[in-house]
């Protein structure tokens, strides 16, 4: 990552794993555009930052679920050409039976988790492209490979993550483009209670800081890891699971026809 007077944006700073990107990203040598829809936490982030070094911090509210205030953010990424680095961090769980969440509860997590993080990656690509330059880092979650109960939509909006994340990386290998997917466990933040349940469904051991998440992704990203889950030990697993993935992918190509199971049991 190039850091000599560039911005990096990331969008939900006002708590938990953003606030921590916007302070690591300063300490980095980044410029900060701090996007979030309450003001009076943007401007204490941007306080604590500015008292400890010289970074240019600019505060944008915006509640990524409403169309105009997402058009809005998407120009100033698009016209910007002073952007670096984008971080899809703004985040919710709607968490719950799913027929106990309401519809209007899942609509907004897929505007946020799915729409704003593709909008805005979207209005990145053309100036990343013409600069042969950038980084986007888009928060997923450890659920996007752990389909539950009481988190279809939010599972669900992960997967989406993780794989728009996945396809673009192919689709950009060949450029200096980076993007790199981060799967958090538990994290110590103020996710569940944003997400309508009343306590964490883990014990606490199992809960990193957003500090150290955010440690722990960017070391990734500086080991050139692009799917970072930040606490698994043994890295074969998900090598392995990309392994399985890829002997499907090829089994699902073989051909045009039904499989034969399906063949014997229509006649
Ligand atoms: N904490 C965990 O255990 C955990 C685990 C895996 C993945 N994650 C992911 O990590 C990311 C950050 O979550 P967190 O744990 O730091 O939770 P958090 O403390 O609740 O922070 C969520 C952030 O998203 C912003 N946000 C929510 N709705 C928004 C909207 N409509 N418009 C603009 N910003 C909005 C919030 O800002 P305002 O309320 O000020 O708008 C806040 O800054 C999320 O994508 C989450 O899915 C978290």
């Amino acid at each position: 990552m190039r850091n000599h007077h560039r911005f990096a944006v990331v969008t939900g700073a006002s708590s938990g794993i953003g606030v921590a990107y916007a302070e690591r990203m300063a300490e980095r040598g980044y410029d900060l555009i701090l996007i979030a829809r309450r003001r009076d936490r943007l401007e204490d982030v941007a306080k604590r930052i500015t008292t400890k070094a010289t970074r240019a911090v600019e505060i944008v509210t915006a509640d990524l679920a409403d169309a105009k205030d997402l058009s809005r953010i998407e120009a100033l990424i698009t016209e910007r050409e002073d952007i670096d680095v984008l971080i899809n961090n703004a985040g919710l769980g709607a968490l719950g039976p799913t027929s106990q969440v309401t519809a209007d509860a899942l609509e907004n997590l897929i505007k946020i988790n799915i729409l704003a993080l593709t909008r805005l990656t979207h209005a990145a690509l053309p100036g990343f492209l013409r600069r042969n330059s950038g980084t986007i880092i888009n928060i997923a979650s450890m659920i996007a490979v752990m389909p539950t109960p009481s988190g279809a939509g939010y599972s669900g909006s992960k997967a989406y993550v993780l794989n728009f994340t996945r396809s673009l990386q192919m689709e950009l290998a060949k450029t200096s483009i980076i993007i790199q997917a981060v799967l958090p466990g538990p994290v110590r933040t103020e996710f569940f209670e944003a997400s309508g349940l009343a306590a964490a469904p883990f014990p606490n051991e199992l809960f990193m800081s957003a500090e150290q998440l955010v440690d722990t992704a960017l070391q990734a990203l500086d080991q050139g890891e692009l799917v970072c889950f930040p606490s698994l030990e043994n890295a074969s697993l998900w090598t392995g699971f990309e392994d399985a993935r890829i002997a499907l992918s090829r089994a699902l190509m073989q051909s045009g026809r039904p499989a034969t199971r399906y063949l014997e049991k229509a006649q």
